[in-house]
């Protein structure tokens, strides 16, 4: 037997333990263990089995890390018949989060108990794939159709009490000791010759569902999850399971579960997955770094961010003193956090005295005098660097030492702003997205003389407030935005080529963007970019660069907020329409410009809109802007709604292949200009190599 899993005695029950840190995932030696550990169980003095797990949870999963790479034996599949089929009770004890392949293993398992806080669920669909040992069989036989099919296509865990309602866990156990609650409930067992209840012999009413039923789920899971393919198979089990007996309904999850697991779109969220948890870790700064005590923040500026990074804090009981010029922008601005949180009540996911807990939080003073006592501030005013720099002075004096000051600039020289006090050590960026209540991206934007503490305590506060964060160095616009620049740029040519702003959109929506960049652009604000622009010096002096979003500006078309952009909008649903005035303006821009306009493929709009994005984050890369092109990955997946089963831009490269994407970035160069289409250094390294991003980090 491995000594990750162990097998003892206790009185008359045999008790299977887990150790395999930190989530107890079921590697080859786990499940060899346990399957050793039952087989030897059924030979023994034990009238019950119960599998428990050291370490923070029960079982999380099936080892990540092992697909993609030649299956070992024992399979899941073995492990879970051996304590299906086991002669004496199995009962498996569950503490926090039983999840995929680990809550698999408990719905094998003859009866489950379970600690309050405990979760259950089958999160697989967030990884491109389905619950591949039986999770799709079972929980239709003990849940029902619809409760399953909710529970397996959302991946939403449930908590221990209400998968108590819904016949997935026997037993809540009310003591705080897990196992010597579970040895007792399995005593009880054996006691009142508990039958060995298996879930296999279940048989679902077919009447539980209406005809049509599963045509109308896959229809609805089309529309939920564009272009994913995990949730129509998933379906598929379902009705699997209500059609077929359960070996025959196993083989299909089986044979679907295997085309999942070598799709693309499977590797991309495993990329996502690890990505995510590898962007909190900085290269160069010790784990031990000491970090700085965060209990009170102050914000400057209440308006767009101001107010949604208020409500981060205050959702997790960090009291936040909002600091705005006067009187009437604080209460502007603290009346939207009301409005905000008053939605979210409204809508029944927060109750009434929590909104009003959270709204005692937050306090508001136009007096920097006030803020002396705080921990953290986050700078959120008008993106001006002079106006910065003024209120990053006027910090230096107001804060105690050894408070953070941050900045929440979008595009400024975060340097320039420490260089404003006489602390820079104690400066860092701390970039959210909008709106910042909801968007999971920070991004951390390291200057050049941000002391290690406090980035390691930026990264902990990042996460205490539930964001993703990914480091960046200082540049224009960071990593996200920075890449930006290309993809918008593009988005507008193409529209002086010959597209329509739905055809850009709808291109880039169908790839799996949640919005086109045009109606993105409409919805940020025409006059954002605009602006921008105007106050940039080193742009190319070319008519065609975003000109049609300078047009619509300058006819008062500033996007959602004036009504019109390059859309129109409905006033009472806000829904985007064509606008034939837009096409004609297009058109009659690109003949005073000289082009012929031309139909374009779907094909060319993604690779113009997205190889400049690519290009961009390679420079950004070979600079050491980016630690690593995942981090990159996470930047645009939770910043930008890049979608997650395309990986991030630079996984999406490597998928193309970087060869594919040189050449045609080199076909760009020869038909759009040298200026717009040069390909990075990096790029073409790589490229000529046969290598992709990833290898090259693990060079
Ligand atoms: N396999 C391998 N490694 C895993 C893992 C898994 N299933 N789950 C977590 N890890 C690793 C993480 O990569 C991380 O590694 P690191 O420390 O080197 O960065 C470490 O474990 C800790 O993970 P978290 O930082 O995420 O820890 P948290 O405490 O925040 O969260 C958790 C714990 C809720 C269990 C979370 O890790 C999680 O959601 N894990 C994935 C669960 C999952 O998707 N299970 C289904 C797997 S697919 C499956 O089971 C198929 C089956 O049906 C056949
Ligand atoms: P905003 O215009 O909505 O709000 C700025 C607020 O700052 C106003 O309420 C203003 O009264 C206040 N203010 C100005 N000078 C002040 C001072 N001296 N002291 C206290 N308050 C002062 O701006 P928004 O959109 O919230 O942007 C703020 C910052 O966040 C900018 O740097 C911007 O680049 C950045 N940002 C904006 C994003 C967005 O989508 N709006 C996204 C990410 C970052």
């Amino acid at each position: 037997m491995t000594n990750v899993v162990t097998y003892t005695l206790q009185g008359t029950i045999g008790v299977i333990k887990i150790n395999n840190p930190p989530v107890n995932a079921l590697a080859q030696v786990v499940r060899q263990g346990i399957l050793d550990a039952v087989t030897a169980a059924q030979k023994d003095a034990s009238e019950a089995i119960v599998i428990a797990c050291e370490g923070r949870t029960f079982i999380a999963g099936a080892d990540i890390t092992e697909f993609g790479k030649p299956p070992k034996a024992p399979g899941l599949p073995e492990v879970l018949s051996a304590i299906e089929n086991s002669t004496k009770p199995v009962i498996a004890a569950i503490h926090g989060t039983a999840l995929g392949g680990g809550f698999e293993v408990s719905l094998a398992c003859h009866y489950r108990c379970a600690i309050a806080s405990a979760q259950v669920g089958l999160p697989e669909v967030k990884l491109g794939l389905l619950p591949g040992a039986g999770g799709t069989q079972r929980v239709p036989r003990v849940a029902g159709v619809k409760a399953a099919l909710e529970m397996i296509t959302s991946g939403n865990p449930v908590d221990a009490i209400s998968a108590k309602k819904m016949g997935l866990i026997d037993e809540v156990i009310a003591g705080s000791d897990l196992l010597a609650c579970a040895l007792a409930y399995a005593g009880d067992l054996v006691e009142s010759g508990a039958p060995l209840k298996r879930i296999r012999d279940i048989t679902i009413d077919p009447a539980s569902v209406e005809p049509g039923f599963f045509d109308k789920a896959r229809k609805d899971q089309a529309k939920r999850a564009r272009g994913q393919i995990a949730q129509d198979r998933i379906v598929s089990c379902i009705e699997a399971a209500l059609a077929l007996p359960m070996d025959k309904g196993l083989e299909r999850e089986r044979e679907l579960f295997k085309e999942l697991v070598t799709s693309p779109e499977s590797a991309a969220m495993r990329h996502i997955f690890f990505a995510e948890r590898q962007a909190a870790k900085i290269k160069d700064l010790p784990a031990d770094t000491p970090t700085r005590s965060i209990k009170k923040v102050a914000i400057i500026g209440v308006g767009t961010m101001g107010g949604g990074i208020a409500m981060c804090f205050a959702n997790v009981d960090i009291p936040v003193v909002m600091v705005e010029v006067n009187s009437e922008a604080l209460n502007r601005g603290l009346g939207i956090i009301n409005k905000n949180y008053s939605i979210t009540v409204q809508k029944g996911k927060l109750p009434a005295e929590q909104m009003q807990k959270r709204l005692d939080l937050i306090t508001g003073t136009t007096d920097y005098g006030a803020i002396g006592d705080v921990d953290l501030v986050i700078e959120a005013v008008f993106e001006n660097l002079e106006l910065k720099k003024e209120i990053f002075a006027r910090l230096d004096k107001a804060c105690k030492p050894g408070a953070i000051l941050a900045t929440n600039t979008s595009y400024q020289d975060v340097d320039a702003i420490a260089a404003a006090t006489g602390r820079p050590q104690d400066i860092v960026g701390i970039h959210f997205f909008s709106p910042a209540n909801v968007m999971t991206l920070l991004e951390v934007v390291r200057g050049a003389k941000t002391a290690n503490d406090v980035l390691a305590t930026t990264m902990l506060i990042g996460k205490k407030i539930g964001k993703v964060c990914a480091l960046s160095r200082v540049c224009y616009g960071f990593i996200g935005n920075r890449m930006l620049g290309g993809y918008g740029r593009e988005a507008q040519m193409l529209l002086l080529d010959g597209c329509t702003p739905e055809q850009v959109d709808s291109a880039l929506e169908k790839f799996g963007m949640a919005m086109g960049p045009l109606a993105m652009g409409d919805l940020a604000g025409l006059d954002v970019g605009y602006k921008a622009r105007q106050a940039r010096t080193d742009l190319p002096d070319d008519p065609k660069l975003f000109r049609m979003g300078t047009v619509l500006v300058e006819m008062g078309r500033h996007g959602q907020k004036t009504g019109a952009g390059f859309y129109k909008y409905d006033p009472a649903t806000r829904a985007r329409m064509s606008d034939p005035e837009v096409e004609s303006l297009i058109k009659a821009e690109a003949k005073n410009l000289g082009i012929e306009q031309r139909r374009i493929s779907e094909q060319e709009i993604i690779e113009r809109c997205l190889y400049p994005l690519i290009n961009e984050g390679a420079r950004i890369l070979e600079e050491g802007i980016a630690q690593r092109s995942s981090d990159i990955d996470v930047v645009y997946v939770y910043g930008y709604a890049f979608p997650t089963a395309k990986g991030g831009p630079m996984h999406y490269a490597d998928h193309v292949g970087l060869k594919n994407v040189y050449d045609k970035i080199n076909e760009f160069r020869g038909r759009y200009g040298e200026q717009y289409w040069k390909p990075s250094a990096l790029l073409e390294k790589l490229a000529a190599q046969g290598k992709t991003f990833a290898e090259w980090e693990s060079d």
